[in-house]
């Protein structure tokens, strides 16, 4: 296809604004599914999803439009994943394309994640154009929402399309907007090679799928090709675009977005942002920018019943072929004995792969504190990375520790700000920028990743009645007074409670951390102390106080169907408890005892 006959765009839209809606309304209308066709079709590949495990991206799709200019045109949208944990693969997909569709809920107006889309696009350096939805409810109110879009935004929203992508009412005129408004891609037929991996996904039958597009020369299926970051090389078994099911093509040209698999056998060997070229005459720099996803997050999993462990390390082998950006190894710990210590993206990234482990392959984990990787210089000269606290060496090996810091972007309504000033400064943030755009107030903060990665969303979320959007980059490693903190229950430490803290909030820390666990940990037919620890030196204690009561006594001894009910019952809450000496810990305690209220 010729450049000037593609349009490529993504759709940047707060949660539940319609993208989804809108996409789908958009293939309906194209006729890329036929309309008798479309519930079925989509709800068939969901089954065939759901029984063959084929994996379907639903909102990356190829549309032919035939346009009021006579001409048929190419549209290419793709989707792009939401969340601040997929940071760099959003900014990536967004470099794919030219364009954003710019959804807003005509009945709600701009709100977080519109911001926090918005200006990834228009840092990609996109053409937006602003989409009103919903305008078939008698809320709508389009002309107020279009000065909120140019005051908050800062954009041109004269020309914003009301649509119902519920009714299809302006559909077409958001395909005549994308075809006159949007900008062709640019590329040159005759150069060599150069292609952006955007995506790539697995496929029980295909293997991986791998999702590009092209910036220069023309890519065909027998072609060998070169990852230029990984340095691998494969041939192209099979060229596709998705309508949204795979089509097969001949070529993909400048401009055109398609998939590829390559007999490719995991997610893993697939970066995102990498460069794909030819094996030979391929081009000599690559896309500038690229940058692996780190994990940044660490934490160890657990099962809860230590027979469990073999299926743990298949289900965690199985997850990590298709998601190159959580890491593994095996992890003993003298409390939950075997497990894995994990490494994720984010918080988000965390809970995805946890609950997927849980439900897909029904294990029963125990997640410890989720922890950033520190760095030790240690006295000999040697720089060591942390990943556990557990495995913190003598602090006087130890010369001084780094940890991460990142420059976090947060934007709010005025009403909030204050509340998000001192969120910010009692995690030891500093304050960077603070920024008006009509009523919402942009904030910069330097804050260190360990204070961030517990459970900061969820305060922000709280404390803003979720009108916050954040955003952050890791900026840079530095030194600060970080010790490790033990906690010790019943004289003995619960390596899988111990935590790295700043010196000086170690005392406030342990105490919250005591008093949480007095009211986890449920009472024992003695008293346990509990205490907090640096080095030998305790720095805060609670006691939980012995149990008299004997659970069956209320039973009267006689009826033994419901006594022998009731110590079954304890048993089955016991399966989600472990032992410690002689102490027994809910699971629920290790994640509990660390939120920060
Ligand atoms: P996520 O995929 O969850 O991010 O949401 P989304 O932005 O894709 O929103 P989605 O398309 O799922 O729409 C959210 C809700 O709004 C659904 O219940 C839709 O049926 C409804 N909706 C979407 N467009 C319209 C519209 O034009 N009018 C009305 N009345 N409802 C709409």
């Amino acid at each position: 296809t010729e450049l000037d006959r593609i349009r490529n765009f993504s759709i940047v839209a707060h949660i539940d604004h319609g993208k989804s809606t809108l996409a789908d309304r958009l293939i309906q209308l194209t006729g890329t599914v036929a309309e008798r066709d479309m519930k079925a079709q989509l709800l068939d590949s969901m089954d065939i999803e759901r029984e063959r495990g084929i994996t379907i991206k639903a909102n990356t799709v190829r549309i032919e439009y035939p346009a009021k200019d006579g001409h048929t045109y190419v549209l290419n949208l793709i989707d792009t994943p939401g969340h601040v944990d997929f940071a760099y693969e959003v900014s990536r997909s967004m470099r794919a394309v030219e364009g954003s569709l710019l959804v807003v809920d005509a009945t709600q107006g701009v709100e977080a994640q519109t911001l926090a889309n918005v200006y990834q696009a228009i840092d990609a350096g996109h053409e937006i154009v602003p989409v009103l939805n919903k305008i078939d409810l008698p809320a709508a109110e389009p002309d107020r929402i279009k000065e909120q879009i140019e005051d908050v935004i800062g954009i041109d929203a004269q020309d914003a399309i009301p649509i119902s992508a519920k009714t299809g009412l302006g559909i077409p005129d958001v395909l005549e907007a994308i075809v006159q408004r949007l900008p062709a891609p640019k590329g040159r037929r005759d150069a060599p090679l150069k292609a952006m991996l955007v995506d790539s996904w697995y496929d029980i039958y295909l293997g991986v799928v791998v999702m590009i597009r092209v910036m220069d020369g023309v890519i065909r299926k027998g072609d060998r090709i070169k990852m230029m970051q990984t340095g691998a090389l494969y041939g192209i078994d099979k060229l596709a675009v998705l309508k949204p099911q795979m089509v097969d093509i001949a070529e993909l040209g400048p401009g055109e977005i398609g998939v590829f698999t390559a007999s490719i056998k995991q997610v893993r060997d697939t970066r995102v942002g990498d460069t794909i070229t030819h094996e030979k005459k391929g081009c000599d720099t690559p896309l500038p920018g690229f940058k692996p996803a780190q994990p940044v997050v660490f934490c160890g999993l657990f099962p809860v019943d230590a027979n469990d462990f073999d299926a743990l390390r298949d289900a965690i082998e199985k997850l990590a072929l298709n998601d190159a950006s959580f890491s593994y190894e095996m992890e003993t710990s003298a409390a939950l004995g075997f497990g894995f210590r994990c490494g994720f993206l984010g918080l988000l990234h965390l809970e995805v792969v946890r609950d997927r482990l849980e439900r897909e392959y029904d294990l029963d984990l125990i997640t410890t504190a989720p922890s950033v990787v520190f760095k030790l210089f240690m006295r000999d000269g040697e720089v060591r990375e942390l990943h556990n606290p557990a495995d913190m060496p003598d602090l006087t090996l130890v010369d001084h520790i780094e940890e991460p810091r990142i420059k976090a972007t947060i934007m709010v309504p005025d009403d909030f700000l204050g509340d998000v000033l001192k969120l910010c400064q009692d995690r030891r943030g500093l304050q960077v920028d603070l920024t008006y755009a009509g009523s919402r107030a942009m904030v910069v903060y330097d804050l260190p990743l360990a204070e961030v990665v517990f459970d900061f969303y969820d305060r922000l979320k709280s404390v803003t009645k979720g009108y916050a959007s954040f955003d952050y980059q890791i900026s840079e490693y530095r030194q600060d007074n970080l010790v490790k903190m033990s906690i010790l229950v019943n004289d003995e430490p619960v390596d899988a409670l111990a935590i790295m803290v700043h010196r000086d909030r170690a005392e406030a820390r342990g105490r919250v951390m005591c008093e949480k666990l007095k009211d986890l940990i449920p009472r024992h037919m003695f008293k346990i102390p509990i205490q907090a620890a640096i080095g030998g030196r305790v720095i805060a204690r609670e006691t939980i106080a012995a149990l008299r009561k004997d659970v069956t006594a209320k039973c009267y001894g006689g009826d033994a169907t419901r006594k022998r009910k009731l110590l079954d019952k304890q048993k089955a809450g016991k399966k989600k408890m472990r032992q410690f000496g002689k102490v027994e810990i809910p699971q629920t305690a290790f994640i509990s005892a660390l939120k920060m209220d």
